[in-house]
């Protein structure tokens, strides 16, 4: 039986630093053709990026994309707000409408379509993916997928010029308010995912961009998602509970503390409020701490990752990955990488 690997399971080993400054780092990226000053992007959920998030990250160089469970109208003119500010992304099913979504998105000038599926690795979503790469000559995310398994078999169906212009989302069961391996038993740890779809699209020389999504806890897994193959990451739960986020500020009248509620885009109120009904969940919802502007988060996030650089002797992206030296750790280490005590002598 295979080991998987998380992010908590290694560390990245510090190189020779000769960059004088955070500032002389460049976080510049290309996510399916489409050029990136920052390597993060706004999940497609429904608590996380309509047009407030997607401007706030198409402003700081990432990019955001809206999510589908709405109506199209809603959906492209929130596209539309962004689209104003440079990159912004729509997503797309792959039910009977979503050659009417794609192309009103590309109406509003999204930069790039994500084809939404939590499984992606599925015939149906292979067949909506060549017709639409046949079809448009936009770029496309393709997702969820989770083995070097799937990027091959995306990668030997699509034709090898549309490569550059496709990023495969690369994560199953990882998110922060994902239910999916505690129902179905399956996915694989996004780290590990990201490392075995990373080995097959080298292995194969193919231009095929990775997006690594779920469950990114900090900055320090971004540069551990980046290192290990990764063009950008999804970000759902660090975004969640800023101004920009869709919903709602809750405050508790007895502490004074202020919430906003982060949803799984499978989950009871996501479904309920789009379907108007929820048979069957896959996904968990809870109130996170509100965090004010995300900007703040997006900043702090982007020093984290350029110290992170700095910490391998790099300025770029492209050398992390050719000079990141990983490390497995145990439990007494990952203890250690944590604030702890302080110990008297
Ligand atoms: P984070 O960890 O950043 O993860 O909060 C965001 C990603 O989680 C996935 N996602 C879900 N997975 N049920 C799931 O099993 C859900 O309801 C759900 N909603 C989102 C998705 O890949 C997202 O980008």
């Amino acid at each position: 039986m295979k080991t998987a690997l998380s992010f908590d399971d290694v560390l990245l080993v510090p190189g020779y630093n000769d960059i004088k400054s955070r500032s002389d780092v460049t976080l510049e990226t290309y996510v399916a053709g489409v050029d990136l000053h920052l390597p993060i992007i706004a999940a497609n959920m429904p608590s996380v990026c309509e047009a407030d998030m997607a401007i706030a990250l198409a402003d700081a160089g990432g990019m955001g994309i809206v999510h589908r469970m709405q109506s199209i109208k809603s959906q492209c003119d929130q596209v539309i707000a962004a689209s104003m500010h440079r990159s912004v992304g729509g997503a797309i099913g792959i039910g009977n409408d979503w050659k009417v979504r794609a192309e009103t998105l590309i109406g509003a000038h999204a930069s790039i379509i994500c084809l939404d599926v939590a499984h992606g690795h599925q015939q149906r979503v292979m067949e909506v993916a060549l017709e639409f790469l046949d079809s448009y000559k936009l770029p496309l995310i393709i997702g969820n997928v989770a083995t070097g398994h799937s990027a091959r078999h995306f990668a030997s169906e699509i034709n090898d010029l549309d490569h550059s212009r496709v990023a495969l989302k690369v994560g199953v069961g990882g998110g922060s308010v994902c239910t999916t391996r505690i129902k179905t038993g399956f996915g694989v740890p996004t780290l590990q995912s990201v490392m075995d779809v990373y080995e097959v699209l080298d292995d194969l020389n193919s231009d095929i961009s990775i997006i690594a999504d779920g469950g990114v806890k900090c900055s320090g897994d971004i540069v551990k998602a980046l290192a290990s193959g990764a063009d950008a990451v999804m970000l759902g739960s660090l975004l969640a509970g800023t101004r920009e986020a869709p919903g709602d500020v809750i405050k508790d009248d007895k502490t004074g503390l202020k919430y906003k509620v982060y949803r799984g885009a499978a989950s009871y109120g996501a479904k309920k409020a789009h379907f108007g009904e929820a048979e069957y969940v896959e996904g968990a919802e809870r109130l996170v701490p509100y965090k004010g502007s995300v900007d703040k988060t997006l900043h702090t996030l982007a020093d984290g990752i350029k110290s992170g650089l700095t910490y391998c002797g790099v300025d770029n992206l492209t050398d992390l990955l050719d000079e990141a030296e990983f490390i497995r750790i145990t439990e007494a280490g990952y203890k250690e990488s944590l604030p702890h005590g302080i110990y008297g002598a």
